[in-house]
C-alpha cells in the first residue's frame, strides 16, 4: 500500500516570537509545497531530495512523528518515507511543520484513520518539539489548515476571510538560519526586560487581530503600515539583523506597502504587499540587485492527502 499528502509552507504576517509567549498571530500559507509519500516496508527508511544522507539527523523529527502515530493507532513503524519539498529549509516559511504535517495527513492516508486537521497538527508537533524546542504550534496550524489564520496557543485557530488580493511577496535575505536559535535569543530579552516584552506582546496582539481585519477588508496599505510596525518591533526584540532590515528598506523604496521579515528572523525571509500590480517589476528590481524573491498566492485548502 502507498500514500501520498501535499502540505503548503506558510510565512508569518504578524505575531512571531510573540506567539510563543501567549500573543495572537497571523500566518499565511503558501503556495511552495512539500509532498511526502509513504509506503509499507520491511523497515524505516526515510529520504528527503532536501538532506544528504550524512546530514541525516535532521531527518529524526519525522521518525519520531512516524513512532509516535504507530504506537497511538497500533500500527507498524515500518514505512518507507520519501520527502519532496519546494522550500528552502532554514528561510522562515515552515519547511519542517510543513513536511511534518504532510507526513502524518500520508500516514493517517494509508492507515485508513481519518484524522483531522486538529489531530494532524497535534501529532505533527511531536517532530516540531524537536526541530524548534518550544514551538507555538502555528506553523503546524497554518500549514494543516491552509488559507489565513489568526492563532493564538492552546486556542483552536480562525480563519479569515480573503476577499481581496491572493498575492504576497518574498525575498530572500541570503543567510539560513536555525528557528531554536533565534526563539532562545528572543525570549533572552524578555528575560531582561519582562515589563517590556509583555507590554510589546499586547500592542503585538493588537497588531496581528487589526491585521485580520485589514486582510478581510483588502485594506493592503493599511495592512503594510502595521507590517512596517511589526518589523520595527522584531528589530528592538534581537530578531532582526542588517541584512534583513536593508531588504526590508528596499522593499519599501520600491514601492512595496510594507515589509517585515517572517518566521524566526536572524535570515531567512522577508515578507511584502505591494500595490496590485506592481509586484513583478519589485522583483525584477530585487533581482537586478542580486536579490531573489518571488511571488506567491494564499492557497485555501491545507495539507490534503490520498491513496497512491
Ligand atoms: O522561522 P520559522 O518558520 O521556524 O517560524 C517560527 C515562528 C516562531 O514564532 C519564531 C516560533 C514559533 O514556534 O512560533
Amino acid at each position: 500500500m502507498r500514500a501520498a499528502a501535499e502540505s503548503p509552507s506558510k510565512a508569518i504576517v504578524s505575531g512571531e516570537h510573540f506567539v510563543v509567549h501567549g500573543a495572537w498571530a497571523l500566518a499565511a500559507a503558501i503556495d511552495r509545497k512539500v509532498r511526502v509519500e509513504v509506503s509499507d516496508s520491511d523497515r524505516l527508511t526515510i529520504a528527503s531530495d532536501r538532506v544528504r544522507s550524512r546530514d541525516s539527523a535532521r531527518l529524526r523529527p519525522l521518525e519520531t512523528v512516524v513512532r509516535a502515530m504507530a504506537r497511538e493507532y497500533s500500527f507498524s513503524p515500518n514505512v518507507s518515507v520519501s520527502v519532496r519539498s519546494d522550500v528552502r529549509p532554514g528561510t522562515g516559511l515552515g519547511s519542517s511543520a510543513s513536511c511534518l504535517v504532510a507526513l502524518a495527513a500520508a500516514l493517517s492516508a494509508l492507515h485508513s484513520l481519518g484524522l483531522g486537521k486538529a489531530e494532524l497538527v497535534r501529532l505533527s508537533m511531536e517532530g516540531e518539539r524537536e526541530v524548534h524546542g518550544r514551538p507555538s504550534g502555528i506553523d503546524p496550524a497554518v500549514c494543516a489548515y491552509g488559507g489565513v489564520i489568526l492563532f493564538r496557543q492552546g486556542r483552536a485557530p480562525t480563519r479569515v476571510a480573503v476577499p481581496g488580493s491572493r498575492s504576497l511577496l518574498l525575498a530572500y535575505s541570503g543567510k539560513q538560519r536555525r528557528t531554536r536559535d533565534l526563539v532562545e535569543r528572543v525570549s533572552r530579552f524578555r528575560e531582561g526586560n519582562p515589563r517590556l516584552f509583555e507590554s510589546l506582546g499586547r500592542s503585538v496582539s493588537e497588531v496581528s487581530r487589526a491585521s485580520a481585519g485589514m486582510v478581510s477588508s483588502n485594506d493592503l496599505q493599511g495592512l503594510g503600515r502595521l507590517m512596517n510596525l511589526n518589523q520595527a518591533v522584531l528589530s528592538a526584540v534581537g530578531a532582526s539583523d542588517r541584512a534583513l532590515d536593508a531588504v526590508a528598506g528596499l522593499l519599501l523604496e520600491l514601492g512595496a506597502y510594507g515589509a517585515k521579515l517572517t518566521g524566526a528572523g536572524g535570515g531567512g525571509c522577508v515578507l511584502a504587499v505591494a500595490p496590485e500590480g506592481k509586484e513583478k517589476s519589485i522583483i525584477s528590481d530585487l533581482g537586478g540587485r542580486g536579490i531573489e524573491s518571488f511571488l506567491t498566492t494564499i492557497p485555501v485548502g491545507g495539507v490534503r492527502s490520498w491513496l497512491a
